[in-house]
């Protein structure tokens, strides 16, 4: 099933007197369930339509469309709503606040996402999530004793913890050492899996395409005809 659709979507940046089309009329969609990985050349266009796929700027033109709803003729209220609740984010780098523990960042995060998970149930989802991304040891630890994937590994669990329908990743593993990076990227993997998380990540690194259920390639904004 669709879950997402990313129709004729364009973007201009205005820069002075030059006006410069970054998107021009990107079509894709991402079936519930999957992982789609973004792939394509520095400049061609993918943080740019990840930004706007999830809701954190504006299309110049076209549509964004989650659970059968435009996401393009929403107030800002509205879509701040979607984001929040639905739609878990995990960047190049972890990003995690230096001064609390990898459970008071879950904590955190599910203030943040207004939580439908009771108060008393809390505790007992974080755990739960912890384990998953192999980090249940280190729940009291704070971020500067924990190694870089270590690191990634609570800001994942941070992305999924208020259970989101949609993971978007930036180049998750980007600064990562390659076993570290096939490490993350498999967790994100069966994370899709398990938990049906809809997943679009943008990644460099070629390796890691084989664990994609789709892979779509842009360039020069725009999106290549399907490889898989
Ligand atoms: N806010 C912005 N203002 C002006 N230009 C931008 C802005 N955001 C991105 N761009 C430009 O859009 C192009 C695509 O950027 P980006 O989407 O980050 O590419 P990618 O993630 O594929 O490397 C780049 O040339 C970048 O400089
Ligand atoms: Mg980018």
């Amino acid at each position: 099933m669709t879950i997402f659709t990313i129709d004729e979507v364009k973007k201009s940046f205005t820069n002075g007197e030059l006006k410069e089309e970054i998107l021009k009329g990107v079509n894709l969609s991402l079936r519930e369930g999957e992982l789609t990985a973004l792939v394509g050349a520095s400049g061609s266009g993918k943080s740019t339509l990840l930004t706007i796929a999830a809701g954190l700027q504006p299309a110049s033109d076209g549509k964004v469309i989650f659970e059968g709803k435009n996401m393009t003729t929403m107030n800002s209220e509205q879509v701040r709503k979607i984001r929040a609740s639905k739609f878990g984010f995990v960047f190049q780098f972890a990003h995690l606040v230096p001064f609390l523990t990898v459970e008071e960042q879950l904590m955190l995060m599910l203030d943040v996402s207004e939580s439908k998970i009771r108060k008393r149930e809390q505790n007992k989802e974080i755990d739960k999530i912890l384990k998953l991304v192999e980090m249940d040891h280190r729940k009291n630890a704070y971020p500067s004793s924990l190694s870089g994937g270590e690191k990634q590994r609570v800001a994942i669990a941070r992305a999924i913890i208020h259970k989101p329908k949609v993971l978007f990743a930036d180049e998750p593993t980007a600064s990562l050492d390659s076993k570290r990076s096939k490490d993350v990227m498999l967790l994100i993997r069966d994370l899709t899996k398990t938990l049906n998380i809809t997943t679009l990540m943008v990644t460099h690194d070629e390796e890691m395409l084989s664990f994609a259920d789709h892979i779509i390639k842009m360039s020069d904004g725009q999106v290549l005809p399907s490889l898989t």
